[in-house]
């Protein structure tokens, strides 16, 4: 059992407080280029820097709707433009920082279209700078794409076993380990088949996270929906989306996980707080469900930034709004007519 228990335990619950979510900020340096490419802006350090500071400056949605944000290495030795950390200015809105510690997805050993994550090599050292910077929690993030004959349990099981072992070196290093098995909505499979994969893809990582010895209440669980697949002919309406993905997790993640908080994946902005705020509508839960979004969250700032200095104050709207009305989802108290006053 970790030393850090009682620690552990308390990072975790502030993660998952009551109308607060996490801001996925993590973005690698390819990713945050393609973002970048989108609205026409160089991914350079300073932009990428600016362009973060001013969401973590986001004060009154900080403070009200996240309760912590993943960041990606360089962000976390980052300075604001007035010399304070980056992760001071979390910090400072009572929010958590976190860290992303996994390498990528790579291509699993002969096995065509299955990936398995890295990073595992010198994570202990990297846990103890990374506590040293200030980050209370990191994710590691695990692909499983649906396709024919795929993933097989192979693949569920070398992920599982990836995620746990970095979930047990986070704990022993008093960080909590978000784990992120994610189901891919990419393909034309139904809601079912996506049911059927998350549910093996879980089965596989609590037993792995059982035979690694980590302490439950001491992680957060970062799963996809049960969603129908992204170009398949019948797609599900939210209310199936919210019964399937609860009844998913009640068989399958144990209640002493104190928060499941959903990616976003590619959903639109409003579906993926639509449909949180259904599943929260659901009575009789045993953990707190509520958000990680990167792009459900950041791609109206992105948007209305366009990397320009003179619209920093409407990107900071759109992210409040955002937040505002995740936070609300993980209630159960959005309602669709509050979109319109963004
Ligand atoms: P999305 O919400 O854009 O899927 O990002 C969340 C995340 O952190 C994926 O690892």
């Amino acid at each position: 059992m970790t030393a850090h228990a009682q620690e552990l335990r308390q990072i975790a619950q502030k993660m998952v407080a009551t109308g607060k979510g996490i801001l996925a900020a993590d973005e690698s340096s390819g990713t945050i280029k393609k973002r970048f490419d989108s609205i026409n802006t160089e991914s350079s350090e300073q932009n990428r820097r600016d362009y973060r500071e001013f969401l973590f400056r986001t004060t009154h949605a900080m403070k009200n709707h996240i309760s912590g944000v993943i960041l990606f290495d360089e962000t976390l030795r980052q300075k604001a433009a007035d010399g304070t950390s980056l992760c001071q200015v979390i910090c400072d809105t009572g929010a958590i920082p976190g860290i992303k510690v996994d390498t990528g997805a790579k291509d699993l050993a002969d096995s065509p279209g299955e990936k398995i994550t890295e990073g595992l090599d010198g994570l202990r050292e990297r846990f103890a700078e990374y506590h040293e910077l200030g980050a209370r929690f990191a994710k590691w993030r695990a692909v499983i794409n649906i396709g024919p004959g795929i993933p097989t349990q192979h693949c569920l099981n070398a992920n599982a076993h990836a995620l746990a072992r970095y979930a047990a070196l986070a704990q022993e290093a008093g960080i909590v380990p978000i784990v992120e098995p994610e189901v891919i909505m990419d393909g034309d499979h139904d809601i079912d088949r996506c049911f059927d994969v998350t549910s093996a893809a879980l089965k596989a990582l609590f037993n792995a996270l059982e035979e690694q010895n980590v302490m439950l209440e001491g992680v957060i669980l970062k799963p996809n929906m049960v969603l129908s697949g992204s170009t398949c002919a019948v797609q599900a309406s939210d209310e199936e989306i919210a019964e399937k993905t609860i009844q998913c997790f009640k068989e399958n993640v144990p209640s002493a996980i104190p928060g499941i908080v959903f990616l976003s994946g590619g959903q639109s902005d409003k579906q993926a707080t639509s449909r949180l705020n259904a599943m929260n509508k659901i009575a009789d839960l045993p953990w707190k469900l509520s958000f990680s979004y990167g792009r459900a969250l950041q791609a109206a700032p992105l948007k209305a930034w366009c990397g320009k200095v003179e619209n920093v104050n409407s990107a900071q709207s759109a992210f409040a709004h955002r937040a505002r009305m995740n936070g609300l989802a993980a209630c159960g108290n959005w309602e669709s007519s509050m979109e319109t006053s963004s």
